[in-house]
């Protein structure tokens, strides 16, 4: 039974998921410091409790880049989602645009653009990684502004890949990874039912429209790992402006000089974000780390940020914080992963009502009366 966003769709999608699958979502880098982090301090974070206000119409509409959101939630780029759920990415994004709310497609999705985009009656966000192959990079920016792609994210936070060593235990990397994943679904029949085997093709689909046909998962990973670029630069942003006239929110900034560098550039938002605890161990949690970037760019640009958020209550805590926006990762990885689409769906209900508790109870009737002064301050 599903009561909290929080515990109970993770529960759900472990008892689901092919151990493989579940650990690739639910693990981090290294010791995963940073991840229980970005969990912790976030529900570290005390709010004033406020009363007698007459709380009985609360708006949590707002409007980000010129479009209307029934709250400040949007879902984050989640690479291999059509692998948790049949055409996962096109499930998620229904359910995010049937409630208002933007969904954001992974340069690492399963199902390609054009597959997901006329999907949806909302125009779709699309993540590009800064990748070796600018002819890739090239391609997939055309193709996103063909389907009607309306903001560009643009992840800054893997020039490298993050070392997560429990794909390695669970069979995700490793010796023997294809048998052990075999062996795995087997013991999963409901996921190799309906995943497994009517999900197909279970290709990179935004690659595979760029490279052909490669011949697999192995494929793809040694072309994706000879491929992520440590030499980029604010430089290189400036090639991607020649392609791309939409709104750029630059994802994975965690410090006040990013931020201060990413108005310099001329960037229309900035993701605060350690990409979920999966890049550098040991960085700051988002909650510790967004005050100072807030203090530093507020204003000058968007913030968005994620990492950590579970509850409605979380998002109201990361807005008291600083944030505009927010963006959930795992929270509806694993609500699809347990319920498909009418699992993101309940999600994003629970989460709107814990948004309203924690409205009502904090005195802020708008999502623009949400500021740090809802915050108890150090005694
Ligand atoms: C399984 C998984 C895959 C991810 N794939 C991508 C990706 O392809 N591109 C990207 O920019 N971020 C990716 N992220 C990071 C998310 O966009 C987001 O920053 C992160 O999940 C937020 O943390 P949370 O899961 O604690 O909410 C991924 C995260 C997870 C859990």
């Amino acid at each position: 039974m599903i009561i909290s966003a929080s515990t109970d769709y993770r529960a759900a999608a472990q008892r689901k998921l092919p151990p493989f699958l579940f650990h690739y979502a639910d693990g981090g880098a290294y010791a995963e410091h940073t991840l229980r982090r970005n969990v912790a301090d976030l529900s570290d974070i005390e709010l004033r409790q406020r009363v007698l206000k007459n709380m009985s119409e609360l708006d949590l509409s707002t409007e980000l880049f010129g479009e209307k959101m029934s709250m400040p939630v949007g879902l984050a780029p989640v690479g291999l989602t059509g692998m948790f759920a049949r055409r996962g990415e096109v499930q998620a994004a229904k359910a995010a645009a049937a409630k208002g709310l933007p969904f954001t497609l992974s340069t690492v999705s399963v199902c390609p653009i054009e597959e997901v985009a006329p999907a949806i009656d909302r125009p779709m966000w699309f993540q590009l990684y800064v990748l070796k192959d600018r002819g890739f990079m090239k391609n997939a920016l055309e193709r996103a502004k063909a389907a009607g792609c309306s903001t560009l994210v643009f992840t800054v936070d893997m020039p490298v890949p993050g070392a997560r060593y429990r794909d390695a235990h669970s069979g995700m990397s490793g010796p023997n990874a294809a048998l052990r994943r075999m062996l795995q679904a087997m013991t999963h029949p409901q996921w190799a039912w309906d995943v497994g085997l009517m999900g197909k093709p279970h290709d990179l689909g935004n690659i595979s429209a760029y490279r052909g046909n490669p011949t697999g998962l192995a494929d793809y990973i040694g072309w994706l790992g000879a491929n992520f670029d440590p030499s980029i630069s604010w430089k290189d942003l400036e090639w991607i402006r020649d392609f791309w006239d939409g709104p750029m929110v630059i994802k994975g900034i965690l410090d006040p000089e990013d931020a201060r560098d990413a108005v310099t550039f001329g960037a229309d938002g900035i993701i605060v974000s350690n990409h979920g605890g999966r890049q550098l161990d040991g960085v700051l949690s988002s909650a510790r780390a967004l005050p100072a970037i807030a203090d530093a760019v507020k204003g000058d640009l968007k913030i968005l940020a994620d990492s950590g958020i579970r509850t409605g209550l979380d998002v109201v805590r990361m807005l008291a914080l600083g944030a505009d926006t927010v963006l959930l990762g795992r929270a509806f990885l694993y609500a699809l992963a347990a319920a498909g689409g009418a699992g993101v769906s309940n999600l994003l209900d629970l989460i709107e009502k814990e948004m309203r508790v924690a409205m009502v109870l904090t005195g802020a009737k708008s999502i623009a009366e949400i500021t740090p002064d809802l915050l108890v301050k150090e005694r």
